[in-house]
């Protein structure tokens, strides 16, 4: 009779005996997954482990500092966190192309890391947080593409690594039930999906430092008020967008010139298929009010209805 606790013994020991007293390195990216190998890294080899936390700039707001709090703070990673902004936002200058800007920032990535990493001496493994499910996809080649759009990117190729994957058996909902049995925190845990190019796809066409901050400040709104009305359960997942375009208004005896934010809030099993979520008229209502009221910039705030397919989660 299998369990989480049993899982957790084995895993420890597991990595102990094959670790030794050497080196492990893993990049963090805020997401469960990763996080959770961190935790049970730290559990089994302590400070044997170094982290690295890529800071892109286009995480939502307040991630990276719950990041290092959370993982660095309460859990004791020893976290090396790299503020990358400027190296992204130059190289995603002017690019509006949603795939070109997925394939800069992915390569932007791997390149960030694998300098940080090239410092640190004396590292014999990488750890990644690879599930049971990407096991299976990336037996054929269909499902290799597939993924690569998802950022299962392969290692740069001079690094000489040894695989630490823990939780290469292990099923999503599974690996959240080890986090929690591991004491994360349920906001953690059960985050919702993000995907690994962060808000640069919901910037709509190139990607401006005013525009990403209309997307995070609206975009905090939408989770708080969702939490707040407790639907944070029943909606797979939702953020907002800034599709670019500017709309005229009215504030006071003035007319407004400004932005317009799309909110995206879908019920979903995988996401493979989804439907709009039917968010109640007077929450999306006090959502509206807030965005308009208190994100600069912001005249009119519009709800997607549509379902996956015929169009995709994200805008891009
Ligand atoms: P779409 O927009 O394709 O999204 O309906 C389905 C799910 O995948 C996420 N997504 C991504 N995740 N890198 C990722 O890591 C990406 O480039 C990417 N594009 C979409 C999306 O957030 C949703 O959960």
């Amino acid at each position: 009779n299998w369990s989480m606790a049993d899982f957790i013994d084995m895993q420890v020991a597991k990595i102990r005996e094959k670790v030794g007293d050497r080196k492990v390195l893993l990049g963090l990216s805020g997401g469960v997954d990763s996080s959770v190998v961190g935790v049970l890294l730290h559990k089994a080899i302590g400070d044997q482990l170094t982290s690295i936390f890529v800071d892109h700039g286009l995480l939502r707001k307040g991630e990276a500092e719950q990041v290092m709090e959370s993982l660095g703070g309460k859990f004791g990673l020893n976290i090396i966190k790299v503020d990358a902004k400027e190296r992204f936002m130059d190289k995603l200058a002017g690019v509006s192309d949603p795939e070109q800007k997925r394939k800069i920032i992915g390569n932007e990535f791997i390149r960030v890391f694998d300098d940080e990493a090239t410092k640190l001496k004396g590292i014999d493994f990488l750890a990644q947080g690879t599930l049971y499910t990407d096991v299976i996809e990336s037996g054929t080649d269909t499902a290799q593409t597939i993924k690569s759009h998802h950022n299962v990117g392969g290692l740069p190729e001079d690094m000489q690594f040894e695989l630490i994957e823990p939780l290469n058996t292990l099923f999503k909902d599974e690996v959240r039930e080890l986090g929690e049995k591991l004491g994360m925190p349920h906001e953690l845990v059960w985050r919702q999906p993000f995907p690994g190019p962060g808000l640069g796809i919901r910037v709509i066409g190139e990607i401006t430092e005013e525009k990403l901050q209309i997307v995070r400040d609206s975009d905090l709104i939408l989770r708080e008020e969702i939490a707040k009305h407790g639907l944070d359960k029943e909606i797979w997942q939702y953020f907002t967008v800034l599709p670019g375009i500017r709309s005229v208004g009215v504030m006071g005896d003035g007319r407004t010139y400004d932005y317009t934010v799309g909110i995206r809030a879908v019920t979903s099993i995988d996401g493979m298929t989804a439907d709009f979520a039917k968010i109640p008229w007077d929450v999306l209502q006090e959502i509206s009010v807030r965005i308009v009221n208190e994100v600069a910039h912001v005249n009119r705030v519009v709800y997607d209805i549509t379902s996956k397919p015929p169009a995709t989660i994200e805008w891009e």
